[in-house]
């Protein structure tokens, strides 16, 4: 019912939303990883698919469920992130990438668990190596007929950073928030949007829910 209220906007787009961290596994127990809940990314995926579009959420671990109409896909790591995006997207029409992916993974310790004795107790040294930039990738592959969202999460320079990822990526929209502020970022349900487009609009939005920010950047991005 909740749909038959909503303007059909998106009805015959495939849509293609990443959400949630990934996790990269560095011994048998232990992973390195951030504190994305995917709340963001769950309202993309809610507000598109509201709009009639056909959704494929790909998900790194997070508690969230999804309407059965969802098409989901499951992954852990930044890796096997890259690999589904990367299958699903030459017949995707629109993608909104809100996944904190991991920017690099652990050199594996191993399948075995690290013991603590293997140190003398004066700390240990873990190497780290770079994973693939979905968005990036993506972004280089971008048919005229795809669109592409990104987000930014920054500490500073939010407004160059966001040019800079715009451009880089080759999106089509990005949306920038600082995190360092609260009611914006990780675990809660508001996000302050700095919103830039390929035609050089730019919106410094208020503080809203995410699901209104959501909303909004279908809205923006069904503007042009
Ligand atoms: N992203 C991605 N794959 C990665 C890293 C980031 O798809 N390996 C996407 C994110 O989902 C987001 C956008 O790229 O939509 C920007 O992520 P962000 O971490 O803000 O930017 P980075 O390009 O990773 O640069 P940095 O972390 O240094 O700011
Ligand atoms: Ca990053």
């Amino acid at each position: 019912t909740l749909k038959a209220i909503s303007p059909q906007d998106l009805v015959g787009k495939k849509v293609l939303i990443t959400l949630g961290p990934t996790r990269e596994p560095w011994d048998a127990v232990r992973f390195w990883s951030n504190p994305s809940s995917g709340t963001m990314g769950a309202c993309m995926a809610m507000a598109a698919y509201l709009r009639g579009a056909d959704v494929t959420v790909v998900t790194g671990p997070t508690a969230l469920s999804f309407p059965a109409g969802i098409s989901r896909v499951s992954v852990t790591t930044a890796h096997q992130m890259f690999e589904a995006c990367t299958d699903l997207w030459p017949g995707t029409d629109m993608g909104c990438l809100t996944a904190a992916v991991a920017d690099y993974r652990p050199v594996p310790f191993g399948n075995e668990k690290f013991k603590k004795t293997t140190s003398d107790g004066s700390g240990i040294t873990v190497a780290f190596e770079a994973n693939q930039d979905i968005l990036k990738t993506l972004g280089s592959t971008k048919k005229t007929s795809q669109k592409l969202i990104g987000f930014a999460a920054e500490t500073s320079n939010i407004r160059d950073e966001a040019a800079r990822k715009l451009e880089t990526k080759n999106l089509d929209l990005i949306a920038a928030n600082d995190i360092s502020k609260s009611g914006s970022g990780f675990g809660v349900a508001t996000n302050q949007m700095f919103v830039l487009d390929a035609q050089g609009r730019k919106e410094l939005w208020p503080q809203l829910p995410k699901t209104e920010v959501a909303w909004r950047l279908w809205d923006h991005l069904l503007l042009d």
